[in-house]
């Protein structure tokens, strides 16, 4: 039997990691956070010493990346080589290391087994920007999640409030624009919607709501 899986892709902040895990959570199936995997590729490289440019080096970290995913306390904690670092690579340094490395074609190539054995039964919610298009092109249901860039940018300037950090909303939405253009546009893996996916806007949505969208359309199409 072949395992049901649910892709969620969509640019930076549109509310698809939240939308995931609240899926994954309502149905009982596993989720992969794709984007946590080139994090922790990311910050291994840098704590090995291996240059963001190194492309032969980052594949053969990334065919062995000792990563696990711990479900703990409705949770998930990311570990590196048994370390916990769920919080450390949310930080600055390793996102921006985690995009230079998604750029890689054979850091994609190395990693998309890897994203491969998340399937199982009973299912699998995958979070991430080529779910839909590369990784699960035959998932049976899948979701290209956006949200305006101002938009995306107030949450984000309420996530950083809430932890205490200082931000400015005008330079988080250019920040933003810049991510898009990047993501859109890139050589390798750009993001775009697989043509099948079903396109929904969380501009004026709460997770709720649009959590509740994707479980009717999976109902629709017997996934649930
Ligand atoms: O989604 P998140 O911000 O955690 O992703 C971290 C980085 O990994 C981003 O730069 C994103 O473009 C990249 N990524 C990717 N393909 C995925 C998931 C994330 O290139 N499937």
């Amino acid at each position: 039997m072949t395992v049901p899986v649910i892709t969620i892709d969509g640019p930076v902040s549109s509310g698809k990691g939240t939308v995931a895990r609240e899926l994954a959570r309502a149905l009982g199936w596993h989720l992969l956070d794709s984007g946590a995997l080139y994090r922790v590729l990311g910050l291994h490289a840098y704590r090995r010493g291996v240059a963001p440019e190194d492309e032969a080096s980052l594949a053969e970290l990334a065919r062995h990346l000792p990563v696990r995913f711990v479900e703990q306390d409705a949770d998930t904690v990311v570990e590196l080589e048994g370390e916990d670092v769920s919080r450390r690579i949310r930080e600055q340094d390793v996102s921006n290391l985690a995009s230079r490395v998604a750029a890689l074609e054979s850091v994609r190539a190395a990693l998309l087994e890897r994203q491969h054995g998340f399937a199982e039964a009973p299912g699998l919610v995958a979070d991430g920007r080529d779910m839909g298009t590369v990784v699960f092109p035959r998932a049976p249901l899948k979701v290209f999640l956006t949200a305006s860039a101002e938009e995306r940018a107030r949450r984000r300037y309420k996530q950083l409030n809430d932890k205490g950090i200082g931000a400015n909303l005008a330079a988080l939405i250019e920040e933003i624009r810049d991510r898009d253009e990047r993501d859109y546009n890139r050589a390798v893996a750009p993001l775009r919607p697989a043509s099948d996916a079903v396109e929904l806007d969380s501009t004026t949505r709460s997770v709720d709501a649009v959590v509740a969208d994707i479980l009717d359309e999976a109902g629709r199409r017997g996934l649930t």
